[in-house]
């Protein structure tokens, strides 16, 4: 399957992701683990897209739309993946339009996460996230680690991300309203939409998503 996740920062894009493509057998495709990991690298990637992520704007459309394709032209993406982050605006959308068209494949579905501006808020001050590993995601008060600060899968440390501060959480709600959120018309218009609470707990969530994206029983992984 081809899947793209849409929802606000905090909303459990990253959490829901990392179950949904173990559950789909998919790449997980973060455009904001790509960064994260050039930054940690110390590439010249990394270092232009420091400051836009630090300031809660949207990296340039140039260095977003090749990074993303040429992830998704490795070998484990070829029979579908599960894009969380990207596309984040219409230009994005159009581009990996695009992309898919020129494979001669297109998108399956487009799943919107909705949740009330204050839990996001909640979510994001509360979230820390393993050195190590992107994908292991914790949370203080609702899915803390067994040992304050440690991770639980490897061990590593876990940090709060350096744009989870309250002043940039509030310019990435702003640029998600006015820029991301028309890629949802945007969709609706082919008809991939579908939109689910990401309230409750992080399994009752990944249950109602795979009952909203009609994955039969026996093609999960
Ligand atoms: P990115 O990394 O994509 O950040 P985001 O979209 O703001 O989303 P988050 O990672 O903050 O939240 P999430 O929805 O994944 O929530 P999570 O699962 O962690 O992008 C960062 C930056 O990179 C952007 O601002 C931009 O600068 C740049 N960028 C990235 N892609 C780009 C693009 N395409 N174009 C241009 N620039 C781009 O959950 C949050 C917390 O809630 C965690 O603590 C978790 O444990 C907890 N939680 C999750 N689910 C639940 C639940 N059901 N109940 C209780 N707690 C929960």
């Amino acid at each position: 399957m081809r899947i793209v996740l849409v929802g606000p920062p905090g909303a459990g894009k990253g959490t829901q992701a990392a179950f949904l493509a173990k559950n789909l057998s998919i790449p997980h495709i973060s455009t904001g683990d790509l960064f994260r990991a050039n930054i940690s690298q110390g590439t010249e990637l990394g270092k232009r897209a420091k400051s836009y992520m630090d300031a809660g704007n949207l990296v340039p459309d140039e260095v977003t739309i090749g990074m993303a394709r040429d992830r998704m032209a490795q070998a484990d993406a070829e029979g579908g993946f599960l894009l969380d982050g990207f596309p984040r605006n219409v230009g994005q959308a159009e581009a990996l339009d695009g992309m898919l068209r020129g494979e001669g494949v297109a998108l399956d579905a487009v799943l919107d996460l909705e949740v009330p501006e204050d839990e996001v808020v909640k979510r994001i001050a509360g979230r820390r996230v393993c050195r190590n590993s992107s994908a292991h995601v914790y949370h203080v008060v609702y899915t803390p680690p067994k040992a304050e600060g440690v991770c639980d899968e490897c061990g590593g440390e876990l940090y709060q991300r350096d744009d989870d501060s309250e002043e940039t959480v509030r310019k990435r709600l702003e640029v998600y309203h006015t820029q991301t959120e028309p890629i949802i018309d945007y969709y609706k218009a082919q008809g991939l939409v579908v939109t689910i609470s990401a309230l409750g707990k992080v399994a009752e969530v990944t249950a109602r998503a795979m009952e909203a994206l009609q994955v039969d029983e026996a093609a999960q992984g």
